[in-house]
């Protein structure tokens, strides 16, 4: 499938923003089999099933494999995707993984990825935390409208051990997974029209303070923890629905559409109050709301591919549907967008 000029079909984008003639060929994901339930948890740390599914909507989430790091998912999860989309990894221009949490601090897990799937192309990762497959869109898809073959994009995470598991305000919270999509150029609008963000004011509401460059890990603050996840939850809530909204809302606009068009909301699974808060305020019907942080915790960048997967395991996705995706992160980060489904190529 060649890019040629965007031709809008009946349920395209009519947008005003940039709307990339790039549709998602295929989806995968790969789940550890180690499930975790809220229960589980409670042997260990000073908490209930009741008060982590009552404040997140979380029941359980998959734990990696000791022995597996963030590019053994990421390479299950792309196999899935490239299979679903029956296209020979051969035929790809380009690897992007979104991660916050790679196999090295130095080294990338995309170039990995490539290699053992046998090839050699452009490959490298991005880091926008939970919005990262958001901006992995932007980026992969402007590469696959323009570039001589399909790229694959990859949300990976092992979030787990970045956790501190003795610390339950964020040991409950988090999951491993990963999520893929085969970006392919096609005739029709279907992705975008993209708002992305970021404010780095304040990292400290949501980081892992130490083991990059402005804190390396040596043994004293690895001692004191400072390399695991900590935030400051009440004020990430805040941001995170107040973010969401706008920028929904934004995208919305750019493509002169409302919530009533969007058949299909998938946002970034960290707390169901969240997803739940910014359909409130959007007016979005609950019905058009695909969930599954009940089921996989928050996976960051994983957790809308994991998502898309789902829901179209499900059956609810079908050519033509329009599909708002809308993230927050850290950094902080935010990002939404819209996405036809369009598994046949054509609208
Ligand atoms: N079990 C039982 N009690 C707990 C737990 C737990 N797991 N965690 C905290 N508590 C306690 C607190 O200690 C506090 O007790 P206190 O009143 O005696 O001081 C009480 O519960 C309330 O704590 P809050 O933090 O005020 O609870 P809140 O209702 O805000 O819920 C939560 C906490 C779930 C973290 C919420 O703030 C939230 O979801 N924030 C957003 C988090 C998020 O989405 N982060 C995304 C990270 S993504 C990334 O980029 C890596």
């Amino acid at each position: 499938m060649t890019a040629g000029p965007a031709v809008l079909p009946a349920k395209a984008v009519p947008s005003r923003g940039a709307v990339l003639p790039v549709r998602v060929a295929g989806v995968g994901a790969w789940l550890p089999d180690d499930v975790v339930t809220n229960d589980d948890l409670a042997h260990t740390l000073d908490t209930s099933d009741q008060w982590i599914a009552t404040r997140t909507g979380i029941r359980r989430r998959h734990v990696a494999d000791a022995s597996d790091a963030t590019s053994d998912l990421a390479l299950r999860a792309a196999t899935a995707a490239l299979a679903d989309a029956g296209i020979a990894a051969a035929d790809l221009s380009a690897v992007v993984v979104a991660t916050t949490t790679p196999d090295h601090p130095i080294s990338g897990v995309a170039p990995i990825v490539a290699s053992r799937l046998g090839i050699e192309v452009a490959a490298f990762d991005l880091n926008a935390a939970c919005s990262g497959f958001v901006y992995g869109l932007r980026v992969a898809g402007g590469l696959a409208a323009s570039s001589a073959g399909p790229v694959l994009l990859i949300g990976a995470e092992t979030l787990t051990r970045f956790t501190d598991r003795d610390d339950r305000d964020t040991a409950v919270l988090f999951g491993d997974g990963a999520g893929a999509v085969v970006l392919e150029a096609t005739d029709d609008a279907a992705l975008g029209p993209f708002d992305l963000g970021s404010d780095g004011s304040d990292p400290s509401m949501l980081w892992a303070e130490a083991g990059g460059s402005r804190l390396p890990a040596d043994a004293t603050v690895v001692a004191e923890r400072r390399q695991f996840i900590s935030m400051r939850g009440r004020e990430v809530y805040r941001f995170a629905v107040q973010r969401m909204t706008e920028s929904s809302r934004n995208v919305l606009d750019a493509a002169a559409l409302t919530f009533a068009d969007v058949d299909l909301f998938v946002g970034h699974q960290a707390n169901l109050r969240i997803l739940e808060g910014v359909a409130t305020r959007l007016h979005i019907d609950p019905a058009a709301l695909h969930v599954t942080v009940d089921r996989h915790g928050n996976t960051s960048a994983a957790s809308i591919p994991l998502a898309l997967a789902d829901a179209q395991q499900a059956g609810r996705l079908h050519d033509g549907d329009r599909v708002l995706l809308s993230a927050f992160g850290a950094g902080l980060t935010w990002g939404s967008c819209l996405l036809t489904w369009s598994r046949k190529g054509q609208l």
